[in-house]
This record gives C-alpha cells, sequence and structure tokens, in this order.
C-alpha cells in the first residue's frame, strides 16, 4: 500500500465484478469508503458486502445502469447522503460488441456507443459536482481498452468507443487540471472476467439482432497485433492502481508487452508528422 485514503470515498461503475471490482478493493485496502454502482445489482451488493468485510471501511451498493442518465444522476444522490461525498471515480463500466465492420447493426453501434462513451461521460457529469465540493486527493480514472494503444479486427465498434474514452479523458485532464482533481485513463488487457456474459445480459432486449458472429472472436485473438499479451487476474491488473494515482499518471497500462506494437504506429504518427512539415 503507497496511500492512506482513510475518510476518502471511491465510486466504481461496473464495481460488481472483474476489474471494478479489485478496483474498489485495492482503493479500500488503502482506506477508502467505496461504492459499488453495477447493472448487476445483487452483484453489486454481495462485492460491497466482501469489501466491507475484508478491509472493514463502509460501503454502499446501487443498481445503476450507465445507459439511463437519471440512474446514474439517483446513485450519484445515493451515494452523497450515504457516504458523504466522493473523492475517488472509477468509470469502469464497458460492454463488448465483437463484429466485422460491413455487418455491425445500427443497434450493434448504439449499444456499445451509449454504454461505453454516453455512460462514461454521464457517470462523470454525475459525480464531477461532488468531486468538485472535496479537497485534497481527488481522482478520476476512466477504463479504456488496450486495443486503443494497438487495435484488432472485429472490433470496430468497441474501439471507437474505447478511443472516445480516451478523448474525453484526455480533454477531462486539461479541464480538470486548475482545481487539481488528476484524470487517468487506464488501458486494460486481457483480463480472466465476465466481460462478454456481462455485456450479452445488459443489452437491451429492445435492441434487434446483432451483426456479430461465431468467429469474430477467434478472428480477433488470431490477427489482433498484441498476442503476445497475457490473459491476467484483475487482481494483478490493478496492483500498482494506487502508486499510479498517487503519481497522477495520465495513462495506465495492465500489460505492457504491447511496447512494440504502439511503438511501430507511434513511429508512423511521428514519420507522418514530420512529413507535414512547416508552411
Ligand atoms: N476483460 C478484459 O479483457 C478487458 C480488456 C480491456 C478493457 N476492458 C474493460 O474493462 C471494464 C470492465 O470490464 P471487465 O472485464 O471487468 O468485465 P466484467 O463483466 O467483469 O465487469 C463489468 C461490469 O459492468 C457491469 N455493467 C455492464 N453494463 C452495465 C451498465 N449498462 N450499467 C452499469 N453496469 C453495467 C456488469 O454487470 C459487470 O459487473 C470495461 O470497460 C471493459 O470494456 C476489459
Amino acid at each position: 500500500m503507497t496511500i492512506d485514503l482513510t475518510g476518502r470515498v471511491a465510486v466504481v461503475t461496473g464495481g460488481a465484478a472483474g476489474i471494478g471490482a479489485a478496483m474498489a478493493d485495492v482503493l479500500a485496502a488503502a482506506g477508502t469508503a467505496v461504492a459499488i454502482l453495477d447493472i448487476a445489482g445483487d452483484a453489486a451488493a454481495a462485492t460491497a458486502d466482501a469489501i466491507a468485510e475484508r478491509h472493514g471501511v463502509a460501503t454502499t451498493a446501487v443498481r445503476v445502469d450507465v445507459g439511463d442518465a437519471d440512474s446514474i444522476v439517483a446513485a450519484a444522490d445515493h451515494v452523497a447522503s450515504t457516504l458523504g461525498g466522493c473523492d475517488v471515480l472509477c468509470a469502469n463500466v464497458g460492454v463488448q460488441q465483437f463484429g466485422a465492420v460491413d455487418r455491425l447493426t445500427d443497434d450493434d453501434w448504439r449499444f456499445v456507443l451509449d454504454v461505453n462513451v454516453l455512460g462514461t461521460i454521464r457517470t462523470v457529469r454525475a459525480f464531477l459536482p461532488l468531486i468538485r465540493q472535496r479537497a485534497g486527493f481527488r481522482r478520476i480514472v476512466l477504463t479504456s481498452s488496450l486495443s486503443v494503444l494497438a487495435p484488432a479486427v472485429r472490433m470496430a465498434a468497441y474501439q471507437t468507443s474505447k478511443f472516445a474514452v480516451l478523448g474525453f479523458g484526455e480533454t477531462l485532464r486539461y479541464e480538470l487540471a486548475d482545481v487539481g482533481i488528476g484524470v487517468s485513463v487506464m488501458f486494460p488487457g486481457g483480463m480472466i472476467t465476465t466481460h462478454l456474459q456481462s455485456s450479452a445480459e445488459s443489452r437491451p432486449a429492445e435492441l434487434g439482432e446483432t451483426g456479430a458472429q461465431d468467429d469474430d472472436l477467434t478472428e480477433m485473438l488470431t490477427h489482433r497485433p498484441s498476442a503476445a499479451a497475457e490473459v491476467v487476474d484483475p487482481a494483478h491488473a490493478v496492483r500498482n492502481l494506487l502508486a499510479d494515482l498517487e503519481a497522477d499518471h495520465p495513462f495506465i497500462v495492465t500489460h505492457g508487452e504491447i511496447g512494440h506494437d504502439y511503438a511501430e504506429r507511434h513511429g508512423w504518427i511521428v514519420d507522418a508528422i514530420d512529413r507535414g512539415g512547416r508552411p
């Protein structure tokens, strides 16, 4: 543990399981009270109870759908009245949507952009007033994806959404720098989580058939640039989270193996800038 966050309050969306639950656990280990927000209300309550028992901190759980603006605003009110505010916000919810570019339907795009992009924006908008009211150590973490640094095939909707999370996060970081609220974008690589299952379960019933096909996942895994990256436990992925937040690093990468692929892409951008020259 690097920092003592006793008396602080952390809010984690998608905190019932996977990366969100692991984030909540390390934050609680450093002393924060924790609010677990998730569309899976029972699982959120179970995770909150387990964290309270393990770390002896105050916790609360709220069922939210980040696709629904009212639900996230109501959750912010609940957190304010039960835990007294918010110092650390992890806007972590994301859904996966595989599919080739020419097969993804409008509803596939709507689903993933509404949850991953607008859901992240709604979450920040709902909690930012609470964060602004506090002083001292305050952080916002947005969960993007390693695929933004090393894109793969059959994931256009997902990757587009996670690029948007990066764009939003970078702007937010600049806009909040003056008031001392740090913003970090996390790029998780492959994790052993329920991501595919929770994405399928949370897809609204009124949306039409998906354009995803059975071979999308295998095609992505076969052709992804980051094939060397290991699939790890979320607890392993967040082992440096507190140190990263303390240092206020703008970016958090969970898998260093993609360095070569990213460097190659970065090189193409630097070359293009050089070719752009000066007027
Ligand atoms: N698992 C991976 O390999 C991986 C890789 C890169 C990025 N990510 C990102 O990490 C984040 C967490 O995913 P995870 O792998 O821990 O998956 P997970 O399924 O373990 O956790 C996601 C949680 O989000 C909740 N959720 C889904 N839709 C929601 C909604 N509309 N409103 C509120 N909660 C909702 C689910 O119920 C679930 O508890 C996501 O943003 C995901 O895109 C995951």
